[in-house]
């Protein structure tokens, strides 16, 4: 996110738009809480994790109350144009403002979980792609020397994106997401069929919002049907801080300009997104209404890849 903070700072800096950031998202909206950002306010925040400006879970925001108070504050302060960076919960909000406000409101997709609809990739899934990938290689070291099975589980929320592309990367052996019901018996059969075919260990990694009761209750399970010899590990918020990723700060510089571009060309209402390399546009009312697809090839891959 400081890296998209950065390329709206300096973009707009390029059109002549003064910009000011809010603090910690719709409530420090909706406590005024607006600090300037000149071009060089913002150096030496692109390798950081997380957000300088701060966020928060708002509540408020969901009101028709809250609605107008934002909607009141920003007119107060002649604001022409709101960048959002944000997910679900943010993009609700938005929709409400440029429905019922005067200013102009553009999102930019921002979330681990990669869930957003109009958009192939969001801000901090690779990041969070690469902690994951590096911790279930790391997990894999002690798998392996100690003939060990290990369940790993990601975050992600109620979808599979994070499970799905770290498991095609770390080579794992089964995948649990929520789209997909988890059957006991065949992951147990998968396992099973696995060692027969020579295997010492293997990987499972679990999204946290996999339908069959959470990590610890399936692991438990497998053991019932088959006594092996397992771990859990749970790898959790480590998934959401760090350096970003080249690919996330690319993507956070093109989306930040292109925020800013559509506004200035009088836009409002969208988010920008990147669909095969290309920036667009997608209402933002569609990005909460439409689901996002899983890419049901990798599903297929995971399963030939692990022979
Ligand atoms: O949406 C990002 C995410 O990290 C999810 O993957 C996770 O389920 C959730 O946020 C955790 O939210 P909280 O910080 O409120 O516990």
């Amino acid at each position: 996110m400081n890296a998209c903070i950065r390329a709206v700072v300096r973009c707009a800096a390029r059109h002549g738009v003064k910009v000011e950031g809010i603090r910690q998202g719709y409530r420090g909206l909706l406590e005024d809480d607006f600090i300037e950002l000149p071009p060089r306010s913002v150096a030496n925040i692109l390798q950081r994790g997380g957000t300088f400006l701060e966020t928060a879970r708002c509540d408020e925001m969901k009101t028709p109350e809250g609605i107008k108070k934002a909607i009141h504050i920003l007119q107060q302060r002649d604001v022409g144009g709101l960048i959002l960076i944000g997910g679900d919960g943010t993009f609700r909000g938005a929709t409400a403002l440029a429905q019922e406000g005067d200013v102009k409101v553009i999102g930019i997709p921002g979330s681990i979980d990669n869930d957003i609809y109009g958009t192939d990739y969001s801000i901090g899934f690779d990041t969070a792609l690469n902690t994951a990938l590096d911790a279930i290689d790391k997990i894999r070291d002690t798998a392996g020397a100690l003939e060990r099975t290990f369940f790993v589980e990601v975050m992600g929320r109620s979808r599979g994106f994070i499970a799905l592309d770290v498991g095609i990367a770390s080579g794992a052996e089964n995948i649990l997401i929520p789209e997909v019901e988890t059957r006991i018996e065949e992951l147990a059969r998968d396992i099973r069929n696995s060692f027969e075919r020579g295997k010492k260990y293997h990987i499972v990694v679990v999204a946290e919002g996999d339908d069959a009761g959470g990590v610890f209750p399936i692991a438990q399970q497998v053991w019932e049907r088959l006594g092996l010899d397992y771990r859990v590990c749970v790898l959790g918020y480590i998934q959401r801080g760090g350096s970003p990723t080249a690919r996330d700060r690319i993507l956070a510089s093109k989306l930040g300009s292109a925020a800013v571009d559509a506004l200035v060309a009088g836009k409002t209402g969208y988010m920008v997104g990147e669909i095969k390399g290309e920036i667009t546009l997608t209402p933002l009312r569609e990005t909460c209404e439409k689901q996002k697809e899983l890419d049901s090839n990798s599903l297929k891959l995971i399963k030939v890849l692990a022979v």
